[in-house]
């Protein structure tokens, strides 16, 4: 018989993403609506090991659903890997009542939650990360909401090198995933790309690329570099040195992390946050949420981690022949 969930905590993990909050507000107050205790724990894993526990109502959710980061905070809790703290991080959730968990977080954070599932504590994990590297799901709370930060930014970049008719190389987030670099190359209309999963890149290619556009007039040449290649700063030197033509780098960093969520990601986090609860509510555990060909679906975590997933071949295809054409 499936287990009867009474307390649900809520925890945020890993890199913090906009719309994690209205998250949040969704698992409390769908939580509050199904007749349950509600209990947020602050600082992710951390927290739950140093007891950072506290019991939520409907309104402390108020006002948060158009607010970037999390009010729960996030960390990166080393200990959570050793099988003593995460039976620890188990005890910590009965000592408080809670039977049912979601965590909010990236792949490692569904690592953390499966150990929680191994040592009885109901769990169900929402995607939140804005690097959108997830593979069991098409959808990740941040990821909108940070491409295009960062695609306005860029295009702000763009307006300046065009008048002083420079390079630019824009280096965006993502250390192991090029998405949002993929995703800018193709909205920016940016004349080169570069991508940590396709790591091998010529940088004379790009030089050449650079001079006979500038040949046949063009005012600017953006660069959009993932962070997972990085070294924007000394390629910036060396194209300069090899074109003759003036570039800059501009690192956009966590500016791309912050922000007010878009309205897909507080309509799909809300969803996500809801679903959650239920999936609790029928005491289901170690399952992750997913959104998949216009649906949201579960997974097993065990599964959602074993998936693989890449970059979509015809639209890196694109990406790059459309920025050379
Ligand atoms: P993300 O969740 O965004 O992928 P991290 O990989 O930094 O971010 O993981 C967040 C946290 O999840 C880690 O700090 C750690 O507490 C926990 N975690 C990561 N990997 C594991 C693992 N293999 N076992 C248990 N907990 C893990
Ligand atoms: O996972 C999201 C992300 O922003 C990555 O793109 C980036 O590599 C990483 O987090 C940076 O994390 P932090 O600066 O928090 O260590």
């Amino acid at each position: 018989m499936a287990k009867e969930i009474n307390t649900i905590g809520v925890l945020t993990s890993g890199g913090d993403a906009p719309g994690m909050n209205a998250a949040i507000r969704a698992v409390v107050r769908q939580s509050i609506a199904k007749g349950k205790r509600v209990m947020g724990i602050k600082r992710g894993y951390a927290g739950l090991l140093d007891e950072e526990i506290f019991e939520m109502n409907a309104h402390s959710v108020s006002d948060i659903i158009s607010r970037g980061g999390t009010i729960l905070q996030t960390a990166r809790c080393m200990e959570m890997h050793e099988p003593s703290y995460q039976k620890k991080a188990a005890e910590m959730c009965r000592k408080n009542g809670i039977d049912g968990l979601v965590v909010i977080g990236g792949d490692g954070s569904f690592k953390g939650a499966q150990k929680l599932a191994d040592n009885g504590i109901n769990t169900i994990g929402l995607p939140g990360t804005i690097d959108l590297d997830i593979s069991c799901t098409e959808y990740t709370i941040g990821f909108d909401t940070a491409v295009n930060t960062a695609m306005e930014a860029i295009d702000k970049v763009r307006d300046t090198s065009t008048s002083h008719e420079r390079v630019s190389i824009i280096e965006v987030m993502g250390r192991g995933a090029g998405y949002i670099a993929l995703w800018c190359g193709i909205a920016n209309g940016a004349e080169d790309v570069l991508l940590p999963e396709r790591y091998n890149f010529d940088e004379q290619a790009i030089v050449n690329h650079i001079i006979e556009g500038r040949k046949r007039g063009k005012q600017h040449h953006i660069i959009i570099n993932a962070e997972g290649i990085g070294h924007s700063t000394s390629m910036a030197k060396r194209i300069e040195a090899a074109t003759g033509i003036e570039t800059r780098a501009t690192i956009l960093g966590h500016m791309q992390r912050g922000g007010s969520p878009t309205c897909k990601d507080r309509v799909y986090a809300t969803t996500m946050g809801a679903m959650a609860v239920d999936l609790l509510c029928e005491g289901k555990t170690n399952r992750v949420v997913g959104y998949d060909h216009g649906e949201f679906i579960d997974f097993d975590i065990d599964e959602a981690l074993s998936m693989k997933k890449d970059l979509n071949e015809y639209q890196v295809d694109i990406c790059w022949s459309l920025g050379n054409s």
